[in-house]
C-alpha cells in the first residue's frame, strides 16, 4: 500500500533521527524529506553542544537548502527532530516557520536522551492551525555515536501503526 498522502519531513546532525524517518518511511512506504541547512553545522560535536545552548531561549534560525517538494499534496506531515537543548533544531523551527501546514495533521517525533523537555509544545505553538497529534518521543543512549535504542522497537512499530 502507498501513503501518497503523507510526508515524512525531518532533520538529523548525527543519524538517529534520519534512521528513525526511513524506518517509518519503509513501513509506510510514504514520501520523505531531508532538511538540510545551508551552512553545515561543524562536525565537532562538543561544539556543537556549547554553541546550540541558546538555541531554545534565542529562537534561532537559519537558511535551509531549498526543499523541491509541494507540500500541499500531502494532508499528513511527520516531522522529526533530534532535541537540542530541550526543544526542536532550528532547521525544523525554520520549516515550520516558513511553511503554512494549516489544516494539516502533523505527528511529531523527537529522538533524544531522555531529556524532551519543551519539543512537542514548541510544534504545537508553531503550528496553531494544525492537528498536532501522536507525538511521539523515542530515547537513544547518551552515547550518540553507539545509534543503540533505550525505547523499545515494540513501541515504536504500535506507534507507526497507528499513524
Ligand atoms: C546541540 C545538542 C543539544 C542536545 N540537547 C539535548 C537535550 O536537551 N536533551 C536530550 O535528551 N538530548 C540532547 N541532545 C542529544 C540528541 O537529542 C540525541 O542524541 C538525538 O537522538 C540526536 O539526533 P540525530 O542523531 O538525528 O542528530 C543534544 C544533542 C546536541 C548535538
Amino acid at each position: 500500500m502507498e501513503n501518497n498522502n503523507k510526508l515524512i519531513v525531518y532533520y538529523t546532525y548525527t543519524g538517529h533521527t534520519k534512521i528513525i524517518a526511513e524506518y517509518i518511511q519503509k513501513k509506510l512506504n510514504c514520501d520523505i524529506l531531508e532538511l538540510k541547512p545551508v551552512i553545515p553545522y561543524s562536525t565537532d560535536y562538543q561544539k556543537v553542544v556549547d554553541e546550540e545552548q541558546n538555541n531554545s531561549s534565542s529562537n534561532e534560525t537559519l537558511e535551509l537548502k531549498k526543499i523541491n517538494v509541494d507540500l500541499s499534496k500531502y494532508e499528513e506531515i511527520i516531522i522529526g527532530s533530534p532535541v537540542w537543548w530541550y526543544t526542536i533544531t532550528p532547521v525544523i523551527r525554520t520549516f515550520l516557520k516558513e511553511n503554512d501546514l494549516s489544516n494539516k495533521k502533523i505527528i511529531p517525533f523527537a529522538t533524544n536522551a531522555g531529556w524532551l523537555g519543551h519539543t512537542f509544545e514548541e510544534i504545537k505553538k508553531l503550528c496553531p492551525n494544525s492537528n498536532v497529534e501522536n507525538e511521539m518521543n523515542i530515547v537513544f543512549t547518551t552515547n550518540y555515536e553507539e545509534n543503540k535504542l533505550v525505547t523499545s522497537k515494540k513501541e515504536i512499530d504500535n506507534w507507526i501503526e497507528n499513524i
